[in-house]
């Protein structure tokens, strides 16, 4: 292979975690000397970075698969990894059916690549599966975007959620040390980076395996002591947090949250479904109740509070009356912005054992009746910006229309407005709303003169 066909191309399917991975790895790979390749078709390195939360994720990537796979005959040089969450769950069997493989490599083993594909040009087929300790990467991602950025804070999960793989498959928490995540924070805003967003499947355990508890078995180190920790780092001009499980949601990180100008006024937290039984089935650990006092809470604090969450529909054994206590907490709270799906029986994990589950028909009707909901109430929740002026960090042209920019508000609703991205990439502006849809907005960018006395509080 010459120096001038080492290209790589990468597809990464799933969450936040896999995003964050891939970027890392690219950032491995372009340290080896490869250039990235927008298309796989041109590539000497195609990496999957897979997921495999419900089965629809999982069976996408056997499709990519199939097609390289059969490339590879013809190029026998190509260099086929699957890494991430399927890598993870399925290992050497991987092999077995795609023998065109040469690296199975798991979430754990994201920071290794040049170590395992090393090994596989010495004309080795590897699977990295097993657990390790996750070292820090000392080379630099190749991040997507010039203006956000993911920091992860901690990998794996120590919950047992029945229905879910993310524990067999991320293995167990692994917090970085504040000392680090601060680092690459700095290292960013020296970059121009403007927000990063602290990565965690369960964020609020972050800290728990740290060594440093305080006599009476407290933590020394909570997410909320890294928030007062990282939020003056220079140039960082926005913080956010994701995902937030209720069980540890406190109203400590709420007060720092109200307290600490930079992190936004955005809670991700998930609550699977409304009703107490199917909750317990679950192994969630709380009551809708509860999950109802932490959003008053919030709200007490931050009135204007974006609320967004995940929700499972059709979990076994869910009857109507339990699902219409789903709908019951979506009609009550008005999310911002929630995440469904119907439930999908996983490899692994206990409620894919049991027999009562419901058919395909009826959690997909289930489904089409929660989005229908969710759709109604997120429109009634953005009209509440309509004619407001909001705080936007512009990261993009708009993809559907050049003349327009995009970015975020402070409560993360995607808003478009007519702009120069070249003159206001990574720029905070502020923008006169002019159109809310349930999920997005339109505005026009207020001139610098025009906005004192005219801001709108970002929390109160
Ligand atoms: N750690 C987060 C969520 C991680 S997985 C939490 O605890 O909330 C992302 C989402 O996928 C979950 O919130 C859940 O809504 C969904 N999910 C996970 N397993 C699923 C399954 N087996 N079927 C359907 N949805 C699932
Ligand atoms: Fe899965 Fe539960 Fe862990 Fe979230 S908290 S990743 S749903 S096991
Ligand atoms: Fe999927 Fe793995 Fe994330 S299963 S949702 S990529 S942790």
């Amino acid at each position: 292979m010459t120096d001038s066909l080492r290209r790589y191309h990468i597809t990464t399917f799933g969450c936040q975690m896999n995003k964050a991975d891939s970027e890392r790895m690219a950032g491995i790979l372009e340290n080896m000397g490869f250039a990235w390749s927008e298309s796989p078709d041109e590539a000497n390195v195609i990496l999957y970075n897979t997921c495999t939360i419900r089965d629809n994720a999982e069976q996408k990537v056997y499709s990519y698969l199939g097609r390289q796979a059969k490339r590879k005959h013809e190029q026998p040089d190509l260099t086929l990894i699957v890494a991430g969450c399927v890598a993870q769950q399925e290992g050497e069997s991987l092999l077995r059916r795609v023998p065109e493989l040469d690296l199975v490599m798991g979430p754990q083993h994201a920071n290794r690549l040049q170590d395992l594909l090393e090994q596989v040009f010495a004309g080795n087929q590897i699977v990295a599966t097993e657990p390790v300790h996750i070292f820090e990467d000392i080379t630099k991602p190749r991040r997507d975007s010039a203006v956000t950025a993911w920091v992860n804070v901690i990998y794996g999960c120590n919950e047992r959620c029945t229905y879910c793989v993310v524990p067999n498959v991320r293995g167990v928490e692994q917090s970085r040390t504040p000392e680090a995540i601060r680092a690459e924070m700095e290292e960013l805003g020296r970059q121009g980076y403007k927000e990063v967003t602290l990565l965690g499947q369960n964020i609020d355990a972050y800290g728990r395996d740290l060594p440093g508890a305080t006599a009476d078995g407290r933590h020394l180190h909570t997410l909320t002591d890294l928030l007062y920790f990282v939020h003056d780092v220079p140039g960082i001009d926005r913080l956010r947090f994701a995902t937030s499980h209720p069980r540890y949601f406190t109203e400590r990180l709420i007060r720092a949250c109200a307290e600490l100008p930079k992190v936004c006024e955005h809670f991700h937290i998930p609550f699977q479904s409304g009703d107490n039984e199917v909750l317990k089935a679950m192994s969630r650990g709380y009551t809708h109740e509860k999950y109802r006092r932490i959003i008053d809470m919030i709200r007490r604090y931050m009135p204007d509070a974006a609320i967004s969450a995940d929700a499972i529909v059709g979990f076994p054994g869910e009857t109507e009356a339990q699902f219409e206590n789903t709908l019951k907490l979506v009609e009550d709270i008005g999310f911002d912005q929630l995440n469904t799906a119907a439930y999908s029986p996983r490899p692994g994990t206990p409620a894919a054992l049991w027999d009562n589950q419901l058919s395909e028909d009826g959690k997909a009707d289930r489904l089409q009746r929660l989005n229908h909901l969710v759709a109604t109430k997120a429109a009634e929740r953005s009209l509440r910006y309509g004619g407001r002026i909001e705080e936007v960090l512009v990261e993009e042209p708009n993809p559907k229309d050049s003349a327009q920019v995009m970015g975020r508000t402070r409560g993360n609703r995607l808003t478009f407005f007519e702009g120069n991205i070249e003159q206001l990439r990574g720029q905070l502006v502020q923008v006169k709303i002019t159109e809310a849809r349930a999920f997005s907005l339109t505005g026009e960018i207020v001139p610098q003169g025009e906005r004192l006395g005219n801001v709108q509080p970002a929390c109160v």
